[in-house]
């Protein structure tokens, strides 16, 4: 049994794009004197990230990055690691994946092993400020998880689930929520732009209204009810907050939200089916 709290663990990671970059920032940080091995088709791309460490090295071949690392973090696109073929890692191996769609039944075929962790994280990862629901098999210890979870909560919040059905429900929510949500301020921006508003005048005002919604509902603590509250006491009968509230509510607002999270939860599902 390696020695899972030292610098015995030596991480892997396959896939040296957007997210294996990212992970391999937030590994450096949390365990700096821990060896990094790194593996993507095109080596180019591993080379880079190594220079950024004394520690890092660049893999020949997916068995020697294997074979050769104590936790494995898959970071390949899900139709890439279809395509890879079958490896029979040690049986103590930590496997990480980060893909979306792909199962740990998948994982576990491929790989031949049971002690695997299935995450979701999102694109504000790379800003310490994503969400990352994750889950695992029986066969991960506390140990290896605290681990994990100590590199998920450098690149934001980290959520544990008992279940990996959950993670097509977080892929619905925190997966693609800075989506949604940027998707709400280009609307607002363009309705500003409408009134009259220059471009750089609308994108102040939105801007900042966000921020300023965002400190306020942490304010009043973030709580459905707390939030109902807060607007009740903003908006006053017959004012202008209420009409355009009353509007929203016409237009069933909730409902589209709704319908819209549902429909990504149910590609998740079309996607986890596609994968495995
Ligand atoms: N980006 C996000 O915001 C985000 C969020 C949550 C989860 N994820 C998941 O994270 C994973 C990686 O996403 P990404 O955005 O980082 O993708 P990416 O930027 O395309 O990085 C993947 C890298 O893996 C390389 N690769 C492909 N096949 C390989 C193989 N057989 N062996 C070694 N390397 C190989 C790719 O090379 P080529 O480019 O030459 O093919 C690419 O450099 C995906 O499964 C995705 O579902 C991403």
């Amino acid at each position: 049994m390696k020695d899972f709290g030292g610098k015995n663990i030596t991480f892997g990671i396959l896939g040296c794009g957007t997210m294996g970059g990212i992970l391999f920032r937030v590994i450096r940080k949390a365990f700096p004197d821990n060896r990094v091995l790194l593996y993507d088709k095109n080596s180019k791309k591993g080379f880079i990230l190594s220079k950024k460490s004394k520690l890092a090295c660049v893999s020949e071949n997916i068995h020697e990055l294997i074979k050769k690392s104590t936790i494995l973090i898959l970071a390949v696109k899900p139709q890439d690691f279809l395509k890879i073929e079958k490896v029979v890692a040690e049986k103590n191996k930590l496997i990480v994946s980060i893909m979306a769609g792909v199962s740990i039944k998948s994982i576990a075929r491929k790989f031949k092993t049971k002690k695997i962790i299935r995450a979701m994280p999102n694109m504000a990862s790379g800003f310490s400020s994503g969400v990352t629901g994750w889950t695992s098999t029986k066969y991960v210890s506390e140990k290896e998880k605290d681990i994990i979870k100590d590199v998920f909560n450098l690149m934001g919040a980290s959520y544990y689930f008992a279940s990996e059905n959950k993670i097509n429900d977080v892929t619905a929510v925190s997966g693609s929520g800075p989506a949604y949500f940027l998707y709400t301020i280009i609307c607002f921006i363009k309705s500003a732009i409408k009134l009259g508003f220059s471009k750089k005048e609308a994108l102040n005002l939105v801007k900042d209204t966000f921020k300023g919604s965002y400190v306020l509902a942490n304010k009043v603590g973030f709580s459905v009810k707390n939030l109902e509250n807060l607007i009740k006491q903003v908006s006053s009968k017959g004012g202008t907050t209420e009409v355009a509230l009353k509007f929203f509510k016409k237009k069933k607002f909730e409902k589209i939200w709704e319908q819209s999270v549902m429909s990504a939860f149910k590609r998740a599902v079309e996607l986890s089916k596609k994968y495995n």
